[in-house]
């Protein structure tokens, strides 16, 4: 039987006893990941011990994304190879969370009974109380509905994770774009007060953070309330993060373009901490696609805001989201698509083919061009974008970029990997104690996805 806690947990400073060992698995955008990581700080606030593996783990946690079906499908895919592998067992408590269990709720325990906890993007905070319940009982939870903001309130300080943090200023979504599942997942768009967030970065750049990534899944609409009960606005808390000592580079994500106001314009062109990078998601060049869409811009717009971001920042590298064979989208369409790529000339560029969302007001519109027309249109469109990345990377070498290391390299332990103001990543030679700090390179080398960089 499936029970339902409403309960706020409280976390006692007596509650280190060992409670068992846990592993968070993420999928998704980054609001996910910066859930995920609040779930192990108060996981491990709880008692419980994180493991980098999932092979034994007691508990295993899925922070989920439901944004195309093939992201949910990996989730119940993973599962099943985990079962088979032998990484889980009957015994294994397994937790799934993120936008699939605000999705399908009491649905995942008919898909998969070896899960035991269901929980949501608004309710991660409930997590050990839910783990306590389940394990005193034996009883299924499902727990996915609470107010936008309370998790915040309810979350641990958190832990120290590299020189670059996301800072959520925003929970949900009221934009209720056609396609997308977020608005009913995430919730509707509530906004956190300024002087959390505020006090939530200055706790960053106590531990060390240089480079702060605001995250919404619409920023520009930010509007929280500020110590006085005034309304703010996303340009508004741009220039007081701005103005917070020991901030290096200020980056947010994700900005709509219809509610690109001249204020939040007028705030990159003054601050120079914020990053010379901006993603847009434009997701269609075809007016007509994007009212069926209900986007409320049209290609135009989005190319005079362009222009405008361009003129304020000239150095300003921008990378879009677009979603290929929208229902009824004609070749028309898609041409109108490529002209606005080849206009703008993108930095970079996340495509996708469309995919069917239950529950949203696409899902009932006729669908009738074939999936192999829409795979070779999305071929044809990720030539065109990777073709730009490339130019624009090639116009790096031999220039100077002030990068913040963020770590060692992937595929080279011997390297570390650092990051340019304009999001590229750079490999460069150096002692790990360079790690967190911002050093100048040359750049050196272009390589197919990153570039090669010698300290100067
Ligand atoms: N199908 C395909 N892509 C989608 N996105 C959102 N919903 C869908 C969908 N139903 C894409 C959009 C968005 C990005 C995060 O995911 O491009 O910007
Ligand atoms: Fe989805 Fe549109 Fe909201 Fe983005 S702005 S999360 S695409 S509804």
């Amino acid at each position: 039987m499936a029970i339902t806690t409403t309960d706020r947990i409280t976390l006692s400073p007596n509650l280190k006893i060992q409670q068992g060992t846990f592993h968070v698995a993420v999928w998704g955008c980054q609001m996910n990941v910066y859930d995920a990581d609040r779930i192990r700080d108060l996981m491990s606030a709880a008692g419980y011990v994180e493991q980098a593996e999932p092979n034994g783990a007691d508990i295993i946690i899925l922070v989920t994304c439901a944004v195309r079906a093939k992201a949910e499908d990996k989730v119940f895919n993973q599962l099943g190879a985990w079962r088979h592998q032998g990484v889980t067992d009957d015994h294994t408590i397994i937790a799934l969370g993120g936008c699939v269990g605000a999705e399908l709720a009491e649905q995942i325990l008919k898909l998969d009974p070896t899960i035991a906890i269901v929980f949501g993007p608004r309710t991660a905070h409930r997590l050990p109380h839910m783990v306590s319940s389940y394990k005193a009982t034996g009883d299924k939870v499902v727990d996915v509905q609470a107010e936008a903001l309370e998790k915040f309130d309810a979350l641990p300080e958190q832990g120290q994770r590299g020189p670059s943090a996301f800072v959520t200023i925003m929970e949900g979504c009221s934009n209720k774009c056609s396609y997308c599942i977020v608005p009913y997942t995430r919730g509707e768009e509530d906004s956190r007060p300024e002087q959390d967030i505020l006090d939530e970065i200055v706790t960053h750049i106590d531990h060390g953070v240089k480079e702060i990534n605001l995250l919404g899944q619409n920023v520009n609409s930010y509007r929280g309330l500020t110590p006085d009960g005034q309304v703010s606005s996303f340009a508004n808390l741009l220039y007081e993060v701005a103005a917070i000592p020991g901030l290096e580079r200020l980056r947010f994500t994700t900005s709509n373009p219809m509610e690109f106001t001249d204020d939040i314009i007028a705030a990159i062109h003054d601050l120079p901490v914020i990053a010379d990078y901006i993603h847009i998601p434009v997701q269609s060049g075809s007016d007509r696609i994007l009212k069926l869409m209900r986007r409320n811009y049209t290609a135009d717009s989005y190319r005079e805001l362009v222009a405008k971001l361009r003129q304020a920042r000239p150095n300003i590298y921008i990378s879009t989201d677009i979603i290929v064979g929208f229902p009824g989208e004609t070749d028309e369409d898609f041409a109108e698509t490529m002209r606005l790529v080849n206009d703008v000339k993108f930095d970079s560029g996340f495509s996708f083919i469309y995919s069917k969302r239950p529950g949203t007001p696409a899902a009932e519109l006729d669908d009738p061009v074939p999936l192999e027309h829409k795979k070779q249109n999305l071929y044809v469109l990720q030539e065109t974008l990777e073709k730009y990345a490339q130019q624009y990377s090639q116009g790096m070498l031999g220039t100077t970029q002030r990068v913040l290391v963020e770590g060692v390299s992937r595929k080279n332990a011997h390297e570390l990997k650092a990051r340019t103001s304009n999001n590229r990543v750079v490999i460069l030679e150096g002692d790990r104690d360079l790690i967190g700090q911002m050093v100048t390179v040359n750049i050196t080398e272009v390589m197919t996805h990153t570039l090669r960089g010698v300290r100067c």
